[in-house]
């Protein structure tokens, strides 16, 4: 079953079996990540351009890896070290590329639709990494593949999303992916950082954390954005941390084997304590390895890799 799109740009248009192939392809090159020699020629001659207005570590980082694993070429723009600097478009910038022959970009853009106006512009494949308030699906494709392997499945377990929803895009790929895949996703904060209209959203709603989390599965915790509460959309961080940060008191509210989740970077003595983030029930660092085996799975199958991969 092929991917019935030219580009990943939200989980929301994404097909629950296409979902499936993604998953089922990272699995797969899981075992490539774990061979002694992390190298396959799958992608040999393609050439992928990560193309980063806003700062990343993970994504960009996970997609060089997944790209340089199977071969491809690979090039890393930021405004810093570019003509972005000195005010290139957007447009005129991805044709440039394009015209050195680029056959994937991956954009992260301050602007939410920044990848679909760039995907409209070039026959090239291109990713979304993260686009302003909208989505970011390969970290929710991450983070699915980080629950399906803790916990066997996806379909009717409870997820909770908690903290600062409203400019999270990791929060909006999550609800799409998961509430695809048969989950039920609660949104979980203060109700200044909920979502306008989120009753026209596939999710349940809490304002109470105790409530938000009790009998869940899986918490998935929000990195607040101290630059938020310069806009007064909470009090204080004391007052954020007392009420939804998440410390091994909270979790007793959740079942015993509760999967803790972080996208980071982590604000640890805020959304969450250290012992939570370093405790058995987190896999922050397992998301990060699988955010590997996600990327290398969309290089794959939007560059159309012929080679099949665990015989490469
Ligand atoms: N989770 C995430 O997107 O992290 P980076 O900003 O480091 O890429």
């Amino acid at each position: 079953m092929p991917l019935h799109r030219k580009d990943l740009l939200g989980l929301q248009e994404v097909e629950p079996d296409e979902i499936r192939l993604i998953l089922d392809t990272a699995l797969s090159m899981k075992e490539v990540l774990a061979r002694p020699i992390r190298k396959v020629p799958t992608l040999r001659g393609k050439s992928i351009v990560t193309l980063f207005y806003e700062p990343s570590t993970r994504t960009r980082t996970s997609f060089e890896l997944a790209a340089k694993i199977m071969s491809a070429d690979i090039s890393s723009i930021s405004p810093g070290g570019s003509s972005i600097v000195k005010g290139e478009s957007v447009k005129d910038t991805v044709a440039t590329l394009q015209a050195m022959g680029a056959d994937m970009f991956v954009v992260r853009h301050q602007a939410s639709g920044a990848p679909h106006f760039i995907a409209s512009q070039v026959p090239a494949a291109v990713i979304n990494a993260g686009d302003g308030m909208h989505e970011h699906p390969s970290q929710g494709l991450l983070d699915m593949l980080t629950i399906l392997e803790r916990k066997g499945r996806l379909d009717g377990l409870k997820v909770a999303i908690v903290g600062d929803i409203t400019h999270s895009r990791v929060a909006r790929s999550d609800m799409w992916g998961l509430t695809k895949m048969g989950a039920t996703v609660r949104f979980v904060g203060p109700s200044t950082l909920l979502p306008a209209e989120v009753e026209k959203l596939p999710v349940e709603v809490y304002t109470d954390l105790e409530e938000g989390i009790a009998d869940c599965d899986v918490i998935n915790v929000l990195r607040i954005q101290l630059e938020r509460q310069e806009r007064g959309l909470f009090p204080s961080i004391r007052e954020y941390s007392s009420l939804f940060g998440i410390s091994r008191e909270r979790l007793r509210a959740a079942k015993p084997d509760v999967v803790v989740m972080h996208p980071g970077p982590m604000n640890r003595g805020i959304e969450i304590t250290a012992e939570v983030a370093d405790s058995e029930n987190a896999v922050v660092t397992t998301q990060v390895t699988n955010g590997v085996a996600v990327r290398m799975a969309l290089c794959y199958l939007f560059l159309g890799g012929a080679a099949n991969v665990a015989a490469a």
